[in-house]
């Protein structure tokens, strides 16, 4: 589009041009008032003379004329050039002041409207990108619907949840995404019921809280909704625990009680009278109270152990001194089932509680002795690296299997519920021992072979971190 300044231009000169050439015709009237004799020679004289008086006078008007229409339209085109370019997005542009030319409130209104424009434009790219920080920081998974039903949000967790593109969901309405059919369900009430919705689901090995909420604008209108998913997987796992050990322990707690209990009614029902049934029914009273003790006394290890602010009372400790000490307090068992114990310990010292380090090796010194064959034998070594020292218990036992060695260590897990019980255990050990090495900063490891034997590896690190 020409500007201002050519068309006024333009339409000036033709003005001008019909001004003059309307003047120039009536001028030419007055020849023959002036002169009634005029020759058409002098006539035409005169036509030329203002004909080019004519032309003089237009060129000089114009020329003038050109210049002032100039000065005056070349801020209006400077703003108009600028404010297309503001339309354009630059909102960098300013159009130039000029004093002299008188319109320099125009081109200040546009510069102070490209100067706000450029700041709000500042100001929504920095909120888009600190909703895009959020959005993607915020942990939980999130999906969002536009007014229109199709998804116009969401971040990465919810990529990663459902294994998905952003590029694969954006502008696409829910049944076209394919996502798994409870989640569909829920986006649907929400879709439906204008409600807040809020359900677990089930994906692959997850659990899912769902929330879903329509987005209702200030003046009350529909935006869309938005959805959040957490991963409370992890929670639903504690929650399971905490349900299968209060199972347990009433469980474990209910046998020996009942036990004891019938035992007891019996005698009263008259059989206390007879000397050897007493004896008899009072010692086996006797072990399953002792049962309740171990167990009790095993728990409240446990929960000690796991109570914030448990202390270990750690020095330099000889390993050859612990493993001689719990190969005295186990010694009577072994020697019971014929079983030797071949010590390979190192003189190797270690920053460890002595005390407890001797309860983690009577814990798996005991279970060696318990799940070997009589007469077979058990190796401890202890190794050391510039980090930690190894300390390991191999016996030749009957061994575990793969898929049960994951959970050997939970609380109450027994890989043989009889033969553990008959020997008198309560599945609480491995667990103790687990808690006991990682308060010292270290871990357990567990090897094993069906039929021919298990190995308990101790790592404990030479340097832990105090807390
Ligand atoms: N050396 C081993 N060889 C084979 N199986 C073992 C061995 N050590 C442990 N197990 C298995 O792991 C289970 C858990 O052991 P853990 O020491 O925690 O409990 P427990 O021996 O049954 O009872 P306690 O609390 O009296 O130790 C045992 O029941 C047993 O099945
Ligand atoms: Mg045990």
């Amino acid at each position: 589009m020409s500007s201002l300044h050519s068309r006024l231009s333009v339409a000036f000169a033709v003005m001008l041009f019909i001004l003059l050439a309307g003047l120039g015709i009536v001028l030419g009237q007055f020849f023959q008032l002036i002169d009634h004799e005029i020759t058409k020679e002098v006539e035409i004289k005169y036509w030329y003379f203002l004909l080019f008086f004519l032309l003089i006078s237009y060129l000089i008007t114009l020329f003038i004329g050109i210049r002032v229409i100039r000065q005056y339209t070349k801020p209006i085109d400077h703003v108009k050039r600028t404010a297309q370019l503001i339309a354009k997005g630059d909102y960098l542009a300013r159009a130039p002041i000029d004093k002299n030319g008188g319109q320099d409130e125009l081109a200040l209104a546009v510069n102070q409207i490209a100067r706000n424009l450029q700041e709000t434009s500042i100001l929504r790219a920095m909120e888009k990108e600190r909703l895009k920080t959020l959005v993607e920081s915020m942990g939980s998974g999130l999906l969002m619907f536009g007014r229109e039903g199709s998804v116009n949000l969401l971040n990465g967790a919810f990529e990663e949840t459902f294994g998905v593109t952003r590029e694969q969901l954006i502008g696409k309405t829910y049944m076209e995404i394919g996502l798994p059919t409870d989640f569909e369900r829920i986006i649907e009430d929400v879709f439906l019921t204008e409600q807040v919705q809020e359900r677990q689901i089930r994906h692959r090995q997850s659990f899912l809280s769902v929330y879903g909420a329509p987005v209702i604008g200030r003046h009350g209108n529909w935006l869309g909704i938005i959805v959040v998913l957490h991963d409370i997987t992890e929670i639903i796992r504690l929650e399971e625990i905490r349900k299968d050990f209060v199972a347990n322990v009433s469980h474990e707690l209910r046998t020996p009680i009942t036990s004891i209990k019938g035992f007891i009614e019996t005698l009263l029902d008259g059989a206390m009278k007879e000397p050897v049934l007493l004896k008899d029914f009072l010692e086996i009273i006797q072990k399953e109270s002792e049962r309740l003790h171990v167990l009790v006394n095993d728990l409240l290890e446990l929960s000690g152990i796991e109570r914030e602010g448990f202390q270990l009372n750690k020095r330099q400790v000889s390993l050859q001194e612990i493993v001689k000490d719990a190969k005295k307090i186990t010694s009577g068992l072994a020697e019971r089932k014929n079983m030797r114990i071949i010590d390979e310990t190192a003189a190797i010292t270690v920053m460890a509680d002595a005390d407890r380090l001797i309860q983690v090796m009577v814990n798996l010194l005991t279970n060696a002795i318990n799940y070997s064959k009589e007469g077979t034998t058990i190796t401890i070594a202890a190794l050391e690296n510039a980090h930690e020292v190894i300390l390991s218990v191999t016996d030749e036992g009957m061994g575990i299997e793969a898929k049960e060695l994951p959970r050997l260590f939970e609380r109450f897990y027994r890989v043989d519920r009889a033969r553990s019980r008959e020997s008198g255990g309560t599945g609480l050990g491995l667990a103790i021992v687990k808690h006991l090495i990682e308060a010292h900063g270290g871990k357990v490891a567990v090897e094993s072979e069906i039929g021919k034997g298990t190995t308990f590896t101790i790592y404990i690190p030479k340097r832990t971190k105090e807390l």
